[in-house]
Order: structure tokens, then sequence, then C-alpha cells
């Protein structure tokens, strides 16, 4: 959940610093990199060498430190987190954010910070219930901080219990991750079927027929489409690519699996047909070898034509993805090509792309697409493969 997420965590002077150590370690263990400030108050409690050997970094403790400040480490270290937790949070702490003081390092950062902050408040519960705490709680959640806890239990000081202890550090984690989790992704909650790359029929066990289809393009779109939140399943066909981010990959052969393994991963909202689908297959493979016959003759191939994919999923009757997108890949009369595609295959959108061999589109890294929907033509300048694909993602979503 937290893969590679930066979290500053600013440890303040109170009894629950010790958490803190074990709040690292939850986070690492959930992928996050974690560097760590700690208030002269925090090292009365834990030393910075615990925490240094933890988070496996410099732990930040002076503002006027010449070898952080060479390059401002005060503004740098929020610059370089995704988030800023304060755990635990003293009154003090609290007190000096809500009134903007800037007397030490974890101040002055917090000041500087243009990240959003958690706060993990921890203290006796008659600090936590003084009306200048619940000022500045008021106050810095007016300013868009967020908090997690206090609880309520037992306190430090014997006899005493209340609001005021520092919530555990997996509830913490949990705060975190809450805070992190993207939000408002535009293909959130849909499922995409996706294939991409050539097909591969067999002629014996050694020979097929192919294309010169990589499958970059295709594979951009998933890992983009997974990246907006999408549910993906990607139909691939041979291809030396590494499976995309986030997406089910599964890998099939020939025209004939590539249908059936759609057909498995239908229903779905939205359907990318961008394989290059070879239209003919041998109409009798041969399970032997072939071998030279003396004859000075080659064998005859006899071609029959492959399941049309994008026409079988753009014509389902119960099934059909409400968005069905169809690629055309061509070397003469493209947008000529790509409306007649539409019409036939019953696609929503065909992405034209010219193949000729100069355009270097097989196989390399850019492409220059048209858009072609019952409303018109779009023409986009060429681009990067993963542009086209994000731009195409975000395109899809607006029509889905
Ligand atoms: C033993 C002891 C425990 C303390 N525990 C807390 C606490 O849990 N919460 C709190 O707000 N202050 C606590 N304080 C007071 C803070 O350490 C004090 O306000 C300090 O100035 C905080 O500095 P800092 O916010 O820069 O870390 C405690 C003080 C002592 C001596």
């Amino acid at each position: 959940m937290l893969s590679d997420k930066r979290i500053l965590l600013i440890i303040t002077g109170g009894i629950a610093a010790y958490k803190s150590l074990d709040l690292i370690r939850r986070l690492q263990e959930r992928g996050a990199k974690v560097r760590a400030v700690l208030t002269n108050g925090g090292s009365q409690f834990i030393t910075p060498l615990a925490v240094g050997a933890l988070t496996g970094d410099t732990v930040f403790t002076e503002l006027f430190d010449r070898e952080a400040e060479h390059d401002v480490g005060h503004i740098r270290l929020s610059r370089e987190a995704d988030l800023v937790v304060v755990a635990p949070a003293t009154a003090n702490i609290m007190a000096k954010m809500a009134h903007g003081l800037a007397d030490d390092l974890a101040s002055c950062v917090l000041l500087a910070n243009d990240k959003p902050v958690l706060v993990a408040p921890a203290m006796n519960s008659k600090m936590w219930s003084h009306p200048a705490t619940q000022r500045n709680v008021a106050q810095l959640k007016a300013d868009g901080l967020h908090f997690v806890g206090p609880n309520a239990g037992e306190m430090a000081e014997k006899g005493e219990a209340g609001y005021g202890r520092m919530s555990e550090p997996l509830e913490i984690v949990v705060a975190i991750e809450d805070l992190l989790s993207p939000k408002d992704l535009p293909l959130k909650g849909k499922r995409i079927v996706i294939t991409a790359g050539p097909t591969h029929e067999p002629i014996d066990p050694v020979r097929y027929i192919a294309n010169r289809s990589s499958g970059k393009q295709g594979y951009a779109i998933a890992e983009a489409a997974a990246e907006a939140g999408a549910q993906v399943t990607l139909v691939s066909g041979p291809t030396i690519l590494a499976d995309p981010k986030g997406v089910e990959t599964i890998r099939v052969e020939s025209a004939n699996a590539m249908l059936a393994a759609v057909e498995c991963a239908l229903p779905a909202d939205i359907a990318i047909m961008a394989a290059a689908v070879a239209d003919w297959r041998v109409a009798h493979d041969s399970n032997q070898k072939i071998k030279k016959d003396g004859s000075g003759l080659p064998p005859a191939l006899n071609l029959v034509e492959n399941p049309d994919i994008l026409k079988t999923v753009g014509h389902l009757q119960d099934k059909r993805p409400k968005l069905v997108v169809g690629f055309a890949a061509e070397t003469n009369d493209l947008i000529a090509n790509a409306r007649g595609k539409l019409e036939r295959k019953g696609a929503d959108m065909i992405v034209a792309n010219d193949v000729s061999p100069e355009n270097n589109v097989m196989g390399g890294d850019n492409n220059t697409v048209r858009l072609v929907t019952h409303g018109g033509v779009e023409d986009w300048p060429k681009m990067g493969k993963d542009e086209v694909a994000r731009q195409l993602v975000q395109k899809i979503a607006e029509l889905s």
C-alpha cells in the first residue's frame, strides 16, 4: 500500500515517542521510506541512534546544522516527502504550529512545508482538554491538517485516565494509508479488457506466421489504465515485454486462443483491442516439422480467415462492453479505412496509425495516432507510446 511513499516523521518530546520506533518498522514493512526529525524534547525519550538505526538514514535534530543546511535542509526535508507525520505530537508542537512559530528544526520544517500533515497527539488528558490546546487543535484542523487520535485510556501518570493516549502505530499506519491512497481516479471501479502484441499462427511445431507488432502500445495502455484505477485484464500475444504493473496478464499465442481469453475476461465496461491479430492461419498446421520433399516445390500453405476479435466483441448481444475501442494499423487510406472499420466492427472509436516503415511505429517507441469516432477525427501529434497511452486513457475515461 505504501510502496515507495516517502514519510517525514517528526518525533516530539512525549512518553509515547518509544511507540514511534515501532511505527517506523510498520511503515517500512509496507514499503514506505521513512526519514525522521527528532526534537530536543524527543531525544530525551529516545536516542537519535535508535531512530537512525531503524530508518537507515540521518536523523535530523538541529536547525543550525552546517552539514544539513548547506542546501537549506529545513526546506528540503518536506519537499522530499509525500507526507509529514508528527507522532507523537506534544501540546507544545501543536501550539507552535497553530501560531506559526519556527524556533527549532521541527517547527521550521512544519512552517516551510507544502505537503499534507498528519498529527498524532499524545499528552496528559488535562493537557489535551485544556482550552488552549483545544483552540490550537481547532485552528490546525481549520488550516487543513489531519488528525489521528488521541485515544482514551490510562495515562503514563499513575492513576490518571482520559483522552490523550497516542493512537497505536497500526492505527497511525491506517490513517497514513488513507491519506496517501489515490482518490478520484478517473477509471476507478471500471473493468477493462485490453489485447496487445502480435499473434503467432502455427505452420508446424517450429514455424509460424507472425507480424512485427511489439505490444509496446497495448502494454502502455494497460499500465496507464491500471494507474487510472481500472481493474485491467491484458490478453497478450507473444512479446518480450514484462507484465505491466498492477495488471492481470494472460499470455496466448494464436488468434483463436486470444478470442477465447477475451471472452473469458468479459463482462467488462471497456474493451481496447490493440493487438495486431493475424488475419489468416494455416488451415491444418502439421504436428510434425514439414520437410523438403525433393521436388523443388514449396509446400502449399492453405490459409483460412481467423476470427475477428474486435468485430466479435463489438457485436456481442449481452456482454458488449459499453465502450469498444479498436486499432487500425494502415499503410494507406488511413482515415477511410479506419471509418470503414468503425462501422463494420461495431466499435465506438478507432485509434488509427500509419505503420508505413518510414514511421517506425511497429517496435518503435513513438506513435502518431488519429482518433476516429462517429463524431469525427482527432489528430494527435507524434508522442511517446507512454504519453499516447496516458492521453488515450484520459479520453476513454471521459467517454465511458
Ligand atoms: C517525563 C515527561 C513526559 C512528558 N510527556 C509529554 C507528553 O506526553 N505530551 C506532551 O505534550 N508533553 C510532554 N512533556 C512535556 C514536553 O516534553 C515539553 O513540553 C517539551 O517542551 C516538548 O518539546 P517538543 O514539543 O519540542 O518536543 C513531558 C515532559 C516530561 C518531563
